[in-house]
């Protein structure tokens, strides 16, 4: 017999920065310098991603690209690496992202990719913490409070297990 399971979630959106709290304000800030010291010559899309700890400090990353593409990393994997290698026992609360080409920031927000969300949800585990996600456009800003429901029916180390029920 099968059954019908839903997942749906809920994020708030915002018009403007101005209306988030100081706080997540300065991260986008953070992210958006990120984004500008990006290396990312062959896409020439610049992405920058800052990570708020809970002790309040802020490490930021950007895209690292390379002529061998695959071996390019992503702005939320440099930061999440950074973070969590420089500070382990910092954990993460929010993490920002903004993106800009050659016209200027992206007025959609950016949405991290699949490899990425993976990388987010790990640590979300390792940390026991949720963290926010703020994706930054230059008119709509999308905030939601885990990585998880980017990322519905994720791998985890739950599936390590053989003989999961
Ligand atoms: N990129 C990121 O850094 N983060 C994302 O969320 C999406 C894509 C990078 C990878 C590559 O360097 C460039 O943007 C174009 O895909």
């Amino acid at each position: 017999m099968s059954t019908i399971k839903n997942i749906s979630f809920s994020y708030l959106e915002y018009e403007s920065p101005d209306e988030l709290d100081a706080e997540d304000q300065e991260l986008i800030i953070a992210a958006k310098d990120a984004a500008k010291q990006a290396y990312a010559p062959y896409s020439k899309f610049m992405v920058g991603a800052a990570v708020r700890l809970e002790s309040g400090r802020i490490v930021h990353g950007s895209n690292v690209e390379n002529a061998a593409f695959p071996s390019g990393i992503c702005a939320e994997r440099t930061a999440i690496a950074g973070a969590v290698s420089n500070y382990p026992d910092d954990k993460p609360v929010a993490l920002a992202i903004a993106a800009k080409a050659d016209e200027g920031f992206t007025s959609l927000p950016v949405s991290p990719c699949g490899n990425c969300r993976q990388v987010i949800a790990e640590e979300e585990v390792r940390t026991g913490k949720q963290i926010r996600i703020i994706l930054s456009g230059k008119n709509k800003i999308q905030v939601l409070e885990s990585i998880t429901p980017l990322l519905p029916l994720q791998f985890s180390r739950e599936n390590l297990r053989a003989n999961r029920p």
